[in-house]
């Protein structure tokens, strides 16, 4: 599914961010660019990281 339609980033693809070691916001849009255009996907993200963090 994706999260966020401008820079075309899927739940699988946060998921697999915070299996390489990402932990925050910031590091998922650096590494993705999540968020980094509308802004409009930046909630539902930051509810994908919290419950990927959750389950390691
Ligand atoms: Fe993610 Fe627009 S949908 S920045």
């Amino acid at each position: 599914m994706y999260v966020c339609l401008c820079k075309a980033v899927t739940d699988k693809a946060i998921r697999q961010q915070v299996e390489a070691g990402a932990c925050s916001m910031r590091e998922l849009k650096q590494n993705l660019g999540v968020g980094t255009q509308c802004g409009k996907c930046v909630c539902q993200a930051s509810d994908i990281l919290d419950s990927a963090l959750s389950k390691q």
